[in-house]
């Protein structure tokens, strides 16, 4: 199949990179406004991944939306725009689903959650899911959940990419050189990340197993409680949940 990436910035590229290999993309077709053609992306395409600015999204689906063809599945990963929406801007005629991937798409593990808008059949769901299963994890959610997971997921590599930043600091706080602070950061992080997916158990009793009595990393968990951590972590989430369910505007 032919696959239009039509807005080719962080996400766009992202989401290009991770599809080169996919057995089923014969091609990819991108663009953005100052390369490629949109309406020949959109008449070409057999499912279009929309990437562009959630406030762009309706003047580029109108431009585009006499090209589109029926049968053409519209995967829009705009945070914040309700599928109805996508739908009316593209003429609804076409089926659309709504995707929420992360950054970490790009090398093989992003998290994505998807749901069926107006016109996606279990088939086009299932379409879209396999397009982003080599990219990473997969969900399907019901649209109401969507800002819940842009807080979680979507925005989520922000946090984790802050969290590594930080603990590096601290490793040439401590001496170790910048590079080698930031090896031993990211794979916990990973090695942390992989454990949790790959065991029943739940992360506080991981936890339980990396806390010593009287050891250090207690110690160093107190310091954590009392920076409010957890409430801080949950508070970051919500807030930006929240930002991505009121609307956004052209002039935001
Ligand atoms: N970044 C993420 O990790 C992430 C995660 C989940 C969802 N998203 C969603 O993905 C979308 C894109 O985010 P981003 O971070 O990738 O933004 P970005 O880096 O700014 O990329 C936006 C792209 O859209 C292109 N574009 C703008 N106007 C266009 C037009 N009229 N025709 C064709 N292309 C046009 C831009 O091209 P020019 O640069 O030439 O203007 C650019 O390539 C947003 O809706 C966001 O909510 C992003």
């Amino acid at each position: 199949m032919i696959v239009g990436v039509l807005g080719h910035g962080t996400l766009g590229r992202s989401i290009e990179t991770g599809l080169r290999h996919h057995p089923d993309v014969r091609e990819i077709l991108t663009s953005t406004s100052h390369r490629g053609d949109n309406a020949d992306l959109a008449r070409r395409s057999d499912v279009v991944f929309l990437c562009v600015k959630p406030f762009q999204v309706e003047a580029v689906l109108r431009g585009v939306a006499a090209e589109l063809r029926p049968t053409t599945l519209l995967v829009s990963n705009a945070a914040s725009v309700p599928s109805a929406s996508v739908a009316r801007w593209s003429g609804e005629r076409v089926p659309v689903v709504r995707a929420m991937p992360n950054m970490p798409v790009r090398v093989g593990e992003g998290m994505t959650v998807l749901c069926a808008g107006p016109n996606a059949t279990p088939a086009h769901l299932e379409l879209a899911r396999s397009l982003f299963a080599p990219l990473g994890r997969t969900a399907t959610l019901d649209e109401r959940l969507m800002d819940a997971a842009t807080g979680i997921s979507g925005c989520g590599p922000a946090y984790a990419y802050l969290m590594i930043e930080a603990l590096s600091d601290a490793g040439v706080k401590l001496g170790l050189a910048r590079d080698v602070a930031r090896l031993l950061v990211a794979q916990t992080m990973l090695g942390a990340a992989k454990m949790v997916l790959t065991s029943d158990e739940h992360p506080a009793a991981l936890k339980d197993q990396v806390t010593t009595p009287a050891g250090c990393t207690i110690d160093g968990l107190m310091e954590l409680e009392d920076g409010k951590l957890r409430h801080t972590l949950l508070r970051a989430a919500v807030a930006a949940a929240e930002r991505s369910r009121r609307l956004v505007l052209p002039a935001d």
